[in-house]
């Protein structure tokens, strides 16, 4: 493959150490060993350190534990961290366990993280029983074609990361490292990826072994070479794809280092939010809460769909939605409103029934004629009754500080976690601790794209105020 001048530098800086993949390697050969040892079940280690395709710095390295496959589930699940846990001890003390579909160890050996995943050892990819089995077959799929394409798949997996749309996880809903592999083979390359990509549209299907076997919608669709009823790129949002597409396009049109380093965001400060919400004239709330005890991909998409939740709680009640977002950290987690109006007026119209259906007519009537609480009506409109009332809920603040929050349909775990306590904020109170670089980002979003224009003009600005600085220097001596 032949890259540009940048692309080169870029690669000079990525490309995993020798020295960092022969360690990586070694304690990789020290687990399979002890795996093998045990004499319960295979080691093997796969992932992108297995290719060669991580990015240098990266500390990822993903050993499976391939056991016999008629053993049952649960006894997969048991012994597997079992054997897990007793290898991972005679490295470290700092051991996790962690669920996926199956669970598994995460242990920290020195700086290195280490997976150890049990799964079953298959010979077909037909006979695949969960997602975990299907790893060690795109590790041979992969192994067996990359070797041309190492720059290239290092090159796009930085790309995405800089563009901020690298991970399956629920918070990113991007590009897995897997499918950027998938990606390069398919096209030839990543200069070949970035043009075919730029013309992509939602609704992009490919299937490089032409067997799906299964009808995806999602805005995606890579069928998994290994399992045709598999779309590799399930997690990847409309939203990140488009980013995606733009960047290609952006890249295509004119490249700069940007594509490759994410340019810094912009933490605010207090006063500087402070600023930005008065100038706005909006109305912000958020709402806080223990984040349950659960992984980031089983509380991120619970946190979502509260969020959904509480929108369509605050709309029922007229309050007018601008933008809405969420953010999990490990102890806390956050809802973020904000809205048109933080104040409604006292009266609000509620509908009656239509003036022919006589008999609910005229109970409706009959409710309100004689009200010393109401403002206005009965009164025919639209074909109906309607009556004008007073408002309920005025200040938005209260109607999410009210009981009416939990008999929203709120995640599972997020709703046990607000029974217990839940803390509603409004305006500059919503500028908690930790969630400094979420609300800076709220406040300043805009697309990959245009961040990376951003940065350019503001380095071309810099370069020029220096140059002129330099220039001064030398016309004072
Ligand atoms: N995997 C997958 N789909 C995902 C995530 C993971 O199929 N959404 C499988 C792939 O076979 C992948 C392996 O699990 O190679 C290990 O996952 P992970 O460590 O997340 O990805 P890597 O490919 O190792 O990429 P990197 O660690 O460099 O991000
Ligand atoms: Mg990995």
């Amino acid at each position: 493959m032949t890259f540009t001048a940048l692309e080169e530098v870029v690669l000079e800086d990525i490309r995993p150490r020798k020295e960092e993949l022969d360690r990586m390697y070694s304690l990789a050969d020290q687990l399979i060993a002890d795996i093998h040892a045990s004499g319960r079940a295979e080691g093997m280690m796969v992932g992108s350190v297995a290719r060669k395709t991580c990015v240098h710095g990266d500390r990822d390295l993903d050993v499976f534990m391939l056991f016999d496959r008629n053993l049952p589930r649960e006894d997969l699940e048991r012994e597997g961290l079992a054997l897990a846990w007793i290898i991972a001890k005679k490295y470290t003390e700092n051991i996790r366990e962690k669920y996926a579909e199956h669970p598994y160890l995460n242990a920290r050996i020195d700086d290195l993280d280490i997976d150890l995943v049990p799964c079953y050892k298959i010979e077909e990819a037909g006979g695949i029983q969960s997602a975990v089995d299907r790893t060690p077959f795109h590790n041979k799929y992969i192994s067996a074609r990359i070797g041309d394409y190492t720059d290239d798949v290092l090159l796009l997996k930085q790309f995405v990361k800089a563009g901020g749309i690298y991970g399956s996880d629920q918070m990113t809903e991007g590009f897995a490292g897997y499918l950027c592999e998938l990606l390069i083979l398919h096209y030839g390359g990543f200069h070949s990826l970035i043009e075919a990509a730029a013309r992509w549209k939602p609704g992009m299907f490919i299937d490089i072994r032409q067997h799906a076997a299964k009808w995806f919608n999602e805005p995606l669709v890579v069928i998994d070479p290994v399992d045709p009823c598999r779309n590799v790129s399930a997690s990847v949002s409309e939203t990140k794809l488009l980013e995606f597409i733009e960047l290609c396009l952006g890249y295509q049109k004119s490249p700069s280092k940007w594509f490759f380093y994410r340019p810094p965001i912009c933490i605010l400060t207090k006063e500087q939010v402070s600023a930005l919400l008065k100038g706005r004239e909006s109305a912000f709330l958020a709402i806080t809460i223990k984040t349950p005890p659960y992984i980031e991909d089983i509380v991120v998409p619970q946190l979502r769909k509260s969020l959904y939740a509480l929108s369509d709680l605050l709309k029922r009640h007229e309050f007018v939605i601008a933008r809405t977002d969420t953010w999990m950290l490990e102890d806390r987690s956050m809802m973020l409103f904000e809205l048109l109006v933080n104040t409604l007026p006292a009266i609000r119209y509620h509908t009656g029934p239509p003036v022919t259906t006589h008999v609910n007519a005229t109970k409706f009537i009959e409710k309100y004629i004689h009200s010393d609480t109401i403002f206005a009506g009965p009164y025919i409109r639209d074909g109906r009754y309607g009556v004008e009332l007073p408002r309920r809920y005025r200040h938005a603040i209260d109607l999410l500080s009210s009981p009416e929050v939990l008999a929203t349909s709120l995640g599972k775990h997020v709703k046990h976690s607000m029974k217990d306590n839940f803390i509603v904020h409004s305006g500059i109170e919503c500028w908690q601790h930790g969630f400094e670089p979420f609300i800076s980002e709220f406040l300043q979003k805009s697309s990959p794209l245009v961040r990376i224009r951003r940065a350019e003009a503001r380095a071309l600005q810099d370069s020029a105020r220096n140059y002129l600085e330099t220039e001064g220097a030398i016309s004072h001596t």
